[in-house]
């Protein structure tokens, strides 16, 4: 049997990538977030880079013909035994549906959706109080979990930045794509029955990481 796939589902903010590290910190697991990569991409200035700048920049979603063609080169390079985290992909549904006819060629389904939800105004918080580390990539918030330095990654020392789609005037319109664009997802997998595992994202981040390793334990037989 090839090892899990978990797609984690839920809007800018809630705690995915956070949770999603977490669970890439265990043994044969690997985070893929589509966000992250679009971003060393853009680092890189590698074509992709450069097509998707205006996009992330603006908070709409780059087209899914670039990021379909991103996921299947990576999962292509990961082995069966991989145990793999889908970390904001899919987004749409032309996404969730090029996922499932990807995944039979490579001997995989979506086992588990992790549905991350939280109030509006908790993502917004969390959203302006981000900050990033552009290095390794670690995550803080000034308010929730701020670094042991004002503005320096605790674990490597660079300087942390603030995300361009996460100013004010972004974050709005990336909730709103995020309810017309990829919240009809719920849906596709209920009726495509991965399980839907519900987690209550407005807790703090030791809470939630409860939450999740009982959900995959229980629903999925999953320990982690
Ligand atoms: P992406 O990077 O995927 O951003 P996102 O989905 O908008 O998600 P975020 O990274 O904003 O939030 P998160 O849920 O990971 O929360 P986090 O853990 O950081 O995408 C960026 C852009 O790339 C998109 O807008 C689009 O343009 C493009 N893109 C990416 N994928 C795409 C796709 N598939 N198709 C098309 N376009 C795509 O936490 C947030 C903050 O809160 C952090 O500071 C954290 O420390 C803190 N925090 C986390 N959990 C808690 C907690 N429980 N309590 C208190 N604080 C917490």
């Amino acid at each position: 049997m090839s090892a899990p796939v978990l797609v984690l589902l839920g809007p800018p903010g809630v705690g995915k990538g956070t949770q999603g590290d977490r669970l890439a910190e265990k043994p044969g697991w690997v985070r893929l977030g589509t966000g992250d990569l679009l971003r060393e991409a853009r680092r890189e200035g590698t074509e992709l880079g450069r097509k998707a700048e205006a996009y992330m920049d603006e908070g709409k979603l780059v087209p899914d013909d670039l990021i379909l063609g991103l996921v299947r080169e990576k999962l292509e390079e990961l082995g069966q035994e991989t145990r793999v985290i889908l970390d904001g992909f899919p987004r749409t549904d032309i996404q969730a549906r090029g996922l499932d006819e990807l995944l039979p060629d490579l001997g995989r389904t979506v086992d588990g959706v992790l549905l991350f939800e939280a109030p509006d105004e908790t993502l917004v918080k969390r959203i302006a109080g981000r900050r990033s580390c552009p290095e390794c990539e670690t995550l803080y918030n000034v308010y929730f979990d701020p670094p042991p330095e004002e503005g320096k990654c605790g674990r490597c020392g660079a300087e942390l930045f603030h995300r361009k789609d996460d100013r004010p005037d972004t974050v709005q319109g990336r909730l709103d794509v995020y309810r017309e664009q990829t919240e009809p997802l719920v849906r596709y997998y209920e009726a495509h029955s991965a399980e839907l595992l519900p987690i209550a994202g407005e807790q703090g981040m030791d809470e939630v990481w409860d939450q999740v390793r009982t959900s995959l334990r229980d629903a999925l037989g999953l320990e982690v």
